[in-house]
């Protein structure tokens, strides 16, 4: 029987600096049968581990229509991602996964999709993106609205030039404060969603960031006129074992590492309000 626990060993192949406090990690199987059974969508997640440190829970960021290197982009808070951070090049890491339920690709299929990102919160979004680019005729109209605290705070702004010249893509960047010569919007990012006020017609709204950021999104697309069930978001309830036996995740009768992470407005509502 396999051992569920037993991670695939990754190499990393690059380390992109994002932020002062996030970095993305380019991984390599290194071993060729595991990347040939590997297989993912936007929105999953796996369990990395440093050897002798501990696991930790990151979605996969990169998009599985581009399989040369998966991708993890982590922010620095605490010991396990501390110690990913202090990693080099050619270092090996443990990978479990992937878990959890992706993006819902068939009910986002032909419907414009509106993306609505705040700080880290964009790397699941970021899988999706590119997913959704790279099948570019599958969707309608794609909107990204995404915001960090400073200018300096955002991620992937190595990607923004490819998105805007996408067919059909805006790109809307804000900054909750200014800090140096910033020329761009600035305010929080569901004030610049009331702002721009797009439409729900035919329009699947995907959020993810900082808890009260998701909140106040929520609210607004609500107003917007955006049903429950076209609103949606990944939760990231703290969690140890990713599948669904630890009970670290639950909300109420839900585990969130299975049943999760990705949720519709509408199967959260009813949930009791731990998070
Ligand atoms: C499904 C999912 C996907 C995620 N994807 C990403 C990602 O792509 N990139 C990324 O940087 N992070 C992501 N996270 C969050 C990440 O798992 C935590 O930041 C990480 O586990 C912290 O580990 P640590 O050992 O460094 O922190 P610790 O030393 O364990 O904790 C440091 C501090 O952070 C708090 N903390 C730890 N984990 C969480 C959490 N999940 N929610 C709220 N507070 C927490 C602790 O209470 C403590 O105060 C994701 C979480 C989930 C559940
Ligand atoms: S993380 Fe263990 S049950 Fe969800």
């Amino acid at each position: 029987m396999n051992n569920i626990y037993i991670p695939y060993l990754m190499i990393i192949k690059d380390i992109i600096q994002e932020t002062f406090d996030v970095k993305t990690f380019q991984l390599e199987f290194k071993n060729k049968e595991d990347k040939d059974k590997f297989s993912f969508l936007p929105g999953q997640f796996c369990e990395f581990s440093v050897f002798g440190v501990g696991e930790s829970t990151f979605c996969i960021a990169s998009s599985p229509t581009r399989s040369q290197y998966l991708e993890c982009s982590i922010k620095k808070i605490g010991k396990v991602t501390g110690a990913i951070h202090e990693l080099k090049k050619g270092d090996v890491i443990g990978l479990r996964g992937p878990y959890g339920k992706s993006f819902p690709l068939e009910l986002i299929k032909d419907k414009n999709i509106l993306f609505v990102g705040g700080g880290i919160g964009l790397a699941p979004l970021h899988s999706l993106i590119d997913y959704c680019l790279d099948n570019r005729k599958d969707y309608k109209k794609i909107d990204i609205i995404y915001g960090s605290r400073t200018p300096s705070d955002l991620v992937y702004t190595h990607d923004f030039d490819r998105w805007k010249k996408a067919n059909d893509v805006n790109l809307y960047i804000t900054v909750d404060r200014i800090i140096g010569g910033w020329a761009g919007h600035v305010g929080f990012v569901p004030m610049y969603l009331q702002e721009l006020k797009p439409s729900h017609e035919n329009t699947v709204a995907i959020t993810c960031g900082p808890p009260i950021m998701i909140k106040f999104v929520i609210e607004t697309l609500s107003n917007l006129g955006f049903s429950p069930d076209m609103i949606l978001t990944s939760l990231e309830m703290k969690m140890k074992c990713g599948v669904g036996k630890c009970g670290r995740c639950n909300i109420g009768n839900t585990y969130v590492c299975q049943d999760g992470p990705i949720f519709s407005y509408e199967q959260i509502k009813p949930l009791p309000k731990e998070f």
